[in-house]
C-alpha cells in the first residue's frame, strides 16, 4: 500500500506529475472525501473575475463509468484509428499506446472527474482564452493535489468529440460546457520523472516573436 500522502518539493511536484494510464490501480477504491479534498484545493486556483467558477461532476457509479468508458473509446477511435504507427516517432507511439490502454480501461477507473464551465448559453465568440482559463488552472491544481495523495490522473479531452453523448448520460444542461475529463485512481509505483520536452530556446522569444 502506498502512503496516502507523497512528500514532494514544489518543483518535484510540478515536474513529476505525469499522465498515469497503465499504472492506475483499477481495483483499489478511492475514498470520495479524498477526491473532495483535492477539489477544495482546486477551488483556490485563479479564475477570471466575474466569470463563472468551474463545476465538477464526480462519477463513481459503476454503470455510469462503464457508459462513459464506451463513449470515450468510441471518440478515441474516431480520432486515432486513421493514424498509422509508421507516421509516429517512438515517443509519440509510446504515448499513443498508453493512451489506447487508457481508452480500453477508462470505464473501470474508480473515479472520473469531469470539469465543466457554466456559461448559461452557447459559447460566446471573442475571448476564449479567459473563458477556458477560468477552468484549466483548477483542473491542474486538482491533478497536483491528487498526486500528493498517492493518486494518479491524466488530463483527457478525447471524449469531447462526442460531448453531447456524455451530456445526455450525466444530465448536463445546455449552457454547461465540458472542459476536461480526469480519470483518478491510486497509482502503482511512485517513480515518476521529468518528461522530455523541447529545448527551452525553441519556445522562448526574447522581446518579440
Ligand atoms: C488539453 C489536453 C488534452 C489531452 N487529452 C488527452 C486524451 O484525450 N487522452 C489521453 O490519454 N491523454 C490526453 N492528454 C495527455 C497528454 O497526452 C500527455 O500530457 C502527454 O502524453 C505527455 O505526457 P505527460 O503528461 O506525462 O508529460 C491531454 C493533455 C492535454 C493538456
Amino acid at each position: 500500500m502506498l502512503p496516502l500522502t507523497v512528500s514532494l518539493t514544489p518543483d518535484e511536484l510540478l515536474t513529476r506529475t505525469r499522465s498515469v494510464r497503465r499504472r492506475l490501480d483499477l481495483t483499489r477504491p478511492v475514498p470520495l472525501p479524498l477526491v473532495e479534498e483535492c477539489l477544495r484545493i482546486a477551488q483556490q486556483a485563479p479564475c477570471g473575475s466575474g466569470r463563472s467558477v468551474p463545476h465538477w461532476i464526480v462519477v463513481t457509479d459503476p454503470r455510469t463509468r462503464a457508459a462513459m468508458g464506451e463513449i470515450y473509446r468510441s471518440a478515441f477511435d474516431e480520432q486515432w484509428s486513421a493514424v498509422t504507427a509508421a507516421a509516429l516517432s517512438g515517443t509519440q507511439k509510446r504515448s499513443l499506446d498508453s493512451a489506447a490502454h487508457l481508452a480500453d480501461t477508462l470505464g473501470e477507473v474508480p473515479v472520473l472527474v469531469l470539469a465543466c464551465l457554466n456559461t448559461g448559453g452557447p459559447l460566446p465568440g471573442g475571448n476564449q482564452a479567459s473563458l477556458w482559463g477560468t477552468v484549466m488552472p483548477a483542473v491542474w491544481s486538482y491533478m497536483l493535489a491528487a498526486r500528493t495523495r498517492g493518486l494518479g490522473t491524466t488530463w483527457t479531452a478525447a471524449h469531447l468529440r462526442q460531448e453531447q453523448r456524455v451530456a445526455d448520460l450525466l444530465g448536463i444542461p445546455p449552457g454547461v460546457h465540458q472542459a476536461a475529463l480526469i480519470p483518478t485512481a491510486y497509482h502503482r509505483g511512485p517513480d515518476f520523472h521529468p518528461a522530455p520536452r523541447p529545448p527551452l530556446e525553441s519556445t522562448v522569444h526574447r522581446d518579440r516573436w
